[in-house]
């Protein structure tokens, strides 16, 4: 059976990932989170007091930073330079830096470079906000997931609070608009649904409904490729 790419792409906390894992597991494909790498790359920085702003300590931070995921037996964690750092990615921290270094070209440039390698074998789910139109133009399948942005935050929210960090709802909300807002507007790459992408909202539909839907249209797309 011939592998596909499948690329995955929506607003922040619309449940891409969750998908994409699920997707990757019932097809026995790789599985990538692309906004992991933005974030690890975002950890960096702040880690060793670089702004925003000093490109060329950006450049040079990106020689020195290696990012690998590995399955463990709480999932997929996230290696910066050989160091587990899956938990520190998600705070709130990182979640309020990393759209604006998710903005900087020579980011995007390094990081679209390494997900493209990823993908040479095809056989692969990735998901983030340019994967069908940056990373993967010709991926056989493209899905664009939205949800309702309340459900979104609330979703998040609960997320957080079970892997024990405080935090407002309030926070969170404001935390997804802004990232939204600035994934959506920035120059290079903008967060934007490819003209051949499925639409999934996934509002009230469950994690098994969501996978039921991706399925479909993924099997429909391995099949097409053996004919
Ligand atoms: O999980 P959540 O939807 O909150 O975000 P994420 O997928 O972890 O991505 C974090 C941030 O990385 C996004 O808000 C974007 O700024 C950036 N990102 C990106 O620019 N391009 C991607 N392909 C993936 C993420």
């Amino acid at each position: 059976m011939k592998k596909i790419i499948i690329a995955i792409d929506g607003f922040s906390s619309c449940g891409k990932s969750t998908l994409a894992k699920a997707l990757a597991k019932a097809l026995n494909y790789g599985f990538v989170d692309s906004g992991a790498m933005y974030r690890a790359v975002t950890l960096f920085l702040i880690e060793n007091r670089i702004s925003v702003q000093n490109i060329a300590a950006i450049e040079q931070a990106l020689n020195e930073i290696q990012i690998r995921f590995q399955a463990g037996s709480t999932g997929n964690r996230t290696y910066l330079n050989g160091v587990d750092v899956e938990d520190k990615i998600r705070s709130m921290q990182v979640s309020e830096l990393v759209s604006p270094v998710a903005a900087i070209p020579i980011v995007r440039r390094a990081m679209v470079r390494q997900q493209q390698e990823m993908g040479t074998e095809k056989g692969i789910v990735m998901d983030g906000r340019d994967i069908g139109t940056v990373v993967f133009p010709d991926a056989e399948l493209k899905i664009f997931v939205t949800a309702d942005p309340e459900v979104r935050a609330h979703r998040r929210f609960l997320e957080l609070q079970q892997k024990g960090q405080e935090v407002a709802l309030e926070e969170v909300r404001n935390n997804l608009s802004e990232r939204d807002h600035i994934d959506s507007t920035r120059a290079d790459s903008p967060l934007k649904q490819a003209e051949d992408a499925l639409v999934l909202d996934n509002t009230d539909l469950n994690q098994e409904e969501q996978l039921q839907v991706a399925l479909d249209w993924a099997q429909e797309r391995i099949q097409a490729q053996v004919l």
